[in-house]
């Protein structure tokens, strides 16, 4: 009993939540490097360019480019068993529509993974986690573009012949029902005054196409390779047991299963297209689209979880403040984070019971985690039990799926393992690691690496294979 053997434990990151180095060895700039400080949940104000006299948070981020040695020393003595991080694109096609990759990108992936597997530690990549060569999405309107799969295949063609022997499981988009709030960060393309549903869902298209034709194109280069799609995924509830908020409840459940039915399925489910034709929206498919879906399943389900929402038909009922993804209602039965988000650990074995039985595919919690302010002792300590408890109580709950509802879960990865910039709001502040790093909003701070609490009892959570929590 407990969880299988070969459980993946391990942390999950983002390039441009981590690297820096911005513009090192021949990196372009991403969509990323031009959102500003203080503008990340509402960039209002694109400009497409670097500015003088502001700051930004992927530029340096947590120096992990330098660093990546002595970070990844510290997950393997928390004895992880892989690490999540995603590939910066620009990197290795710094305009993105070169022929010919960046060598040096390519370089510096490879010695991270060098550094992984040289402690046992299994990567689990991210292709695109939240940005796209800048010049792709200047020139082109990032996913709004078609041509944007070619690209994105020549992409995973480079990643998949170079790492063929590194890694074996890899994510084709992050979040990937995220483009229809937050376009810029998941397609490079808009912001949030232009939304009109037309636009975002075509993106979504030719990412998914995309998506189902690189699942295809792992196989041929190496079959033992595993691709996955990845979601933020949650449980909507509804206030009461009025029918109406129930239904509500549903049809927020059923948006959010479109991308997956896509991507597990292999195609549009009856409600989207229903939906589609009530707001006017025509997705344009080429031929042969609908058999690249079909085709293109991929092999298990990677989803993020935080928190869960509630839905209510009250009018002027308190919202909780979430951040712009997740809204809703407050929840009277759960406690808020500091940044409003309803912690519901159960909430977690709802959704692992409801992925499991709408697509018997092999599930990978690839982000949970706790933003919290953590702060220094005068002793040097910092003391991170609220995170301990947050983590230990999902897990907990994890686990009752595995045991006692026979939920197939491949692994566990928790958010920012170490602490990294906060895509939501740009923040430091926003904690989530096992390992503080010293920097502030600013940008300010020496960038020393500092094992928390936690740290010692994820290691012990790894080394007893999640006995003893
Ligand atoms: C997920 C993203 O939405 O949530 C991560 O995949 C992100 O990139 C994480 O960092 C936590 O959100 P935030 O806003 O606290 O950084």
């Amino acid at each position: 009993m407990g969880f299988p053997v070969d459980f993946l434990w391990g942390g999950a990151t983002a390039a441009n939540q981590i690297e820096g180095a911005y513009l090192a060895d021949g990196k372009g700039l991403s969509t990323a490097d031009v959102v500003a400080a203080g503008s990340h949940g509402v960039p209002r104000e694109l400009t497409y360019v670097v500015q003088e006299g502001k700051y930004y948070p992927s530029h340096e981020a947590i120096d992990f480019y330098h660093r990546y040695k002595e970070d990844i020393a510290m997950f393997a003595e928390m004895g992880f068993k892989c690490f999540r991080l995603s590939i910066n694109w620009a990197r290795i096609f710094p305009r993105g529509d070169e022929e010919e990759p960046n060598e040096a990108g390519l370089c510096f992936y490879d010695r991270v993974f060098d550094e992984c597997l040289k402690y046992g530690i299994e990567p689990v990549v991210t292709i695109s986690h939240y940005e796209t060569p800048l010049h792709l999405a200047t020139t082109y309107g990032g996913w709004t573009n078609r041509r944007m799969i070619e690209f994105y295949e020549r992409y995973c063609l480079t990643l998949f012949t170079r790492y063929r022997d590194k890694v074996k499981y890899w994510m084709t988009f992050n979040e990937i029902n995220v483009i229809c709030y937050h376009p810029w960060h998941a397609g490079g393309f808009g912001s949030l005054e232009a939304r009109d549903g037309q636009t975002e869902y075509q993106a979504a298209h030719h990412q998914f196409v995309a998506s189902a034709k690189v699942v295809q194109l792992a196989k041929t280069i190496n079959p033992c390779m595993k691709v996955g799609m990845m979601i933020a995924y949650s449980p909507v509830y509804a206030e009461s047991c009025n029918p109406v908020e129930v239904q509500m409840a549903a049809e927020a459940m059923q948006r959010r299963h479109f991308y997956l039915d896509v991507q597990c399925r292999g195609k549009y489910s009856a409600f989207k297209l229903k939906e589609f034709e009530r707001k006017g929206i025509t997705i344009h498919m080429e031929e042969g689209d609908e058999r690249i879906l079909q085709e293109g399943i991929v092999d298990f389900i990677g989803f993020s979880y935080y928190a869960s929402t509630v839905v209510t038909t009250r009018q002027n009922a308190e919202s909780s403040s979430g951040n712009m993804i997740r809204g809703g209602v407050k929840n009277p039965y759960l406690e808020a984070s500091e940044w409003g988000w309803q912690m519901d650990p159960i909430g977690l074995r709802i959704i692992l019971n409801s992925l499991y039985d709408r697509y018997q595919l092999p599930l990978f919690v690839v982000e949970n985690g706790l933003g919290a302010t953590d702060s220094i002792e005068s002793d040097g300590t910092i003391q991170d039990d609220y995170r301990i408890n947050y983590i230990r109580e999902h897990i907990r709950e994890m686990k009752k799926a595995v045991e006692l509802d026979g939920v197939e879960v491949m692994g566990y990865t928790s958010w920012g393992c170490i602490d990294l910039v906060s895509v939501g709001t740009g923040e430091m502040k926003k904690r989530y690691g096992f390992i503080y790093v010293d920097k502030d909003n600013e940008g300010n701070g020496s960038l020393q690496r500092i094992r928390k609490k936690s740290f010692d009892w994820y290691k012990q959570v790894i080394a007893s294979n999640g006995e003893l929590l």
